[in-house]
């Protein structure tokens, strides 16, 4: 069979597929580097499929949909749910694995750049998830390679794929994300889950509140861009000024490791705990959420309560990643 050439039209790039096949889609072929890249009509095809992917999971457990196709997972950093979620999601697709977990065991180790990593790894693989210590390394991967990377988190920055299991989350809890007061409580500052997840959150009619230590807020370029867009937005100094009206509790850890003095990770590391007593005075159908690891930021007597979403939040990450899978590969 004559290979057939395929242009994305959003990138101009081309693809040689056997004959007869044709794909198409938002994602295929395309880096997932930034929640920017989102329209709401890709969320909604994204949640279309994750759902599918929900129900096949429950019924068959996995299937061939990405038979033979090899994802590589580079991490330069801790993981836990991120890596062993895209592990579990390309599995469960039939497809199969290079683990680079401990980059110290790897050619980094011997002083390997990014780019050359990038470069060898996408001769064996057909997609590479990367996650990596500094802000824009996602977008400097995607510079040198051909095979589309996918960001899981670049230091402050982005970590776009738990933004949109995080909005998978919101809709699957609440049936629906407009009309939603969120409020973000923690590390604004240097967590990177809440700056993806407040952009796609502005693609709706939401409400945001911010809760945090004086020195770890939202940064202000984040509120800037999203008064731009006409979010309402309000910065309160305490949990319980806003508590009674928040559909969404989006709780998140302070970020020890991106602080370059530790006595200043000591005096915040500890500011807010919830407990049952928080929930006790918060909406009855208030949806619970953390990104995790937690370390203290909510009481474990809390996992109890019924509005305790975040370990329902990691299983919806695996079909919101096997969705993402199948897309970029172009099979869904
Ligand atoms: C988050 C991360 O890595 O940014 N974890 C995750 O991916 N679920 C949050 C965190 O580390 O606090």
């Amino acid at each position: 069979m004559t290979p057939t050439a395929v242009t994305n039209a959003r990138n101009g790039r081309t693809m040689h597929l056997p004959f007869g096949e044709k794909r198409d889609g938002p994602l295929f072929n395309q880096h997932i580097l930034s929640v920017k890249q989102f329209s709401r009509q890709d969320l909604e095809l994204i949640f279309g499929v994750a759902n599918e992917m929900r129900m096949m999971v429950e019924r068959v457990g996995s299937f061939d949909l990405l038979k033979g196709k090899v994802l590589a997972v580079l991490f330069y950093e801790p993981s836990t749910r991120t890596s062993s979620s895209f592990i579990a999601a390309i599995q469960r697709l039939g497809g199969s694995i290079i683990p680079i977990n401990e980059v110290k065991y790897s050619s980094v180790a011997k002083g390997e750049s990014l780019p050359d990593t990038i470069r060898t790894l996408e001769a064996y693989a057909d997609v590479i998830v990367l996650r990596h210590p500094e802000t824009g390394a996602a977008a400097l991967a995607a510079q040198y390679a051909r095979k589309p990377i996918i960001n899981a988190g670049d230091g402050i920055g982005e970590h776009p794929t738990q933004a949109l299991l995080d909005l998978f989350t919101i809709l699957e809890e609440r049936g629906k994300i407009d009309g939603a007061t969120v409020t973000m409580l923690g590390d604004l500052k240097y967590g990177r889950t809440v700056h993806s997840l407040a952009r796609l959150l502005s693609l709706y009619n939401i409400k945001l509140n911010y809760v945090s230590p004086p020195i770890l807020q939202m940064p202000r370029e984040l509120l800037d861009e999203l008064n731009a867009r006409g979010i309402p937005q309000r910065e309160a100094n305490a949990l319980e000024e806003v508590l009674g009206e928040t559909d969404v509790l989006y709780v998140t850890r302070v970020q020890k490791e991106r602080f370059a003095n530790l006595d200043e990770y000591e005096s915040v590391k500890n500011s807010y705990v919830i407990a049952p007593e928080t929930l006790a005075r918060a909406k009855p159908d208030l949806v619970l959420m953390h990104p995790l690891p937690r370390v203290g930021e909510i009481s474990e007597a809390v996992d109890r309560d019924p509005r305790a979403a975040y370990f329902r939040q990691v299983e919806y990450g695996m079909y919101v990643r096997m969705a993402l899978l199948a897309m970029v590969l172009g099979k869904a």
